[in-house]
C-alpha cells in the first residue's frame, strides 16, 4: 500500500480557498510548502504532487507545473490538455494503483507522494487509509472562503506543532498529524 500526505493551509474556519485562489498572501507558507514537498533523502529522486484541475489551473501559468516534483492532475475530462511533463488521471484510486505499480512512464524515481488540494481532492484523500499524515497549517484568523477541508479530528492525532509565527500581521503555525491506529 502506498502512502500518502496531505499539505493545506486552512484558517480558524478551516476555509482553503476563495474564487479559485488562496484567500490570503503568506509567503512563509509558500516556504514551507515548497520545501516540504521538494524534500527528498536523494537529489536524483522526486517526490509527486497530486492535485485537482482547478488547483492545477490556480498556480500561475509561469509557475507551473510545480517545479522539481512529479505533477499529477486529476481530471474526468478526456479532452484537458496539460503539458507532455504533467500527467492525467481520471481517479485518485487509479493514480495510487499507478504509483504503486510504479507503472508512470518517463518519470524518474519518486520518493513521498502529496496531496496538494483543493476542497475536492481533499475530502476523498482524507478517506483513503492510504493518507496517513496530514500537514496543516493553521492561520489564527478567519477569511472571506467558499472552499474548505474537511472534519479531520477523529482519525488524526496531533504529531508536533511548530511555534507560531506571524507575517504581515497574521499568525500561524505548522502542524502535522498522523492516523490513529485502528
Ligand atoms: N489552502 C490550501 O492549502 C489550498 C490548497 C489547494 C487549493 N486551494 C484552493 O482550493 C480551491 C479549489 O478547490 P476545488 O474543490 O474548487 O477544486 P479542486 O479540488 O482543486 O479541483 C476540482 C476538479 O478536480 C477534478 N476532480 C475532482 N474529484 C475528482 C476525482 N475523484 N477524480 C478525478 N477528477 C476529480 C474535477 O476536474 P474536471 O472538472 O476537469 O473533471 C474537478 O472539477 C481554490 O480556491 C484553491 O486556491 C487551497
Amino acid at each position: 500500500m502506498i502512502h500518502f500526505s496531505i499539505i493545506v493551509a486552512v484558517d480558524q474556519n478551516y476555509g482553503i480557498g476563495i474564487n479559485g485562489q488562496l484567500p490570503w498572501h503568506l509567503p512563509a507558507d509558500l516556504k514551507h510548502f515548497k520545501e516540504i514537498t521538494c524534500q527528498t533523502s536523494s537529489p536524483s529522486k522526486q517526490n509527486v504532487v497530486i492535485m485537482g484541475r482547478k488547483t492545477w489551473e490556480s498556480l500561475p501559468e509561469k509557475f507551473r507545473p510545480l517545479p522539481n516534483r512529479i505533477n499529477i492532475v486529476l481530471s474526468r475530462n478526456k479532452d484537458l490538455l496539460l503539458p507532455p511533463n504533467v500527467f492525467k488521471f481520471e481517479s485518485l484510486q487509479k493514480t495510487l494503483q499507478s504509483l504503486e505499480l510504479r507503472n508512470l512512464r518517463g518519470i524518474p524515481e519518486f520518493e513521498n507522494v502529496y496531496v496538494i488540494g483543493g476542497e475536492q481532492i481533499f475530502n476523498e484523500a482524507i478517506k483513503f487509509p492510504e493518507c496517513q499524515k496530514l500537514y496543516v497549517t493553521h492561520i489564527q484568523q478567519s477569511f472571506d472562503c467558499d472552499t474548505f477541508f474537511p472534519p479531520f479530528a477523529t482519525a488524526f492525532i496531533k504529531q508536533s506543532s511548530s511555534a507560531i509565527a506571524q507575517q504581515g500581521g497574521i499568525s500561524f503555525s505548522f502542524t502535522q498529524y498522523v492516523r490513529k491506529s485502528s
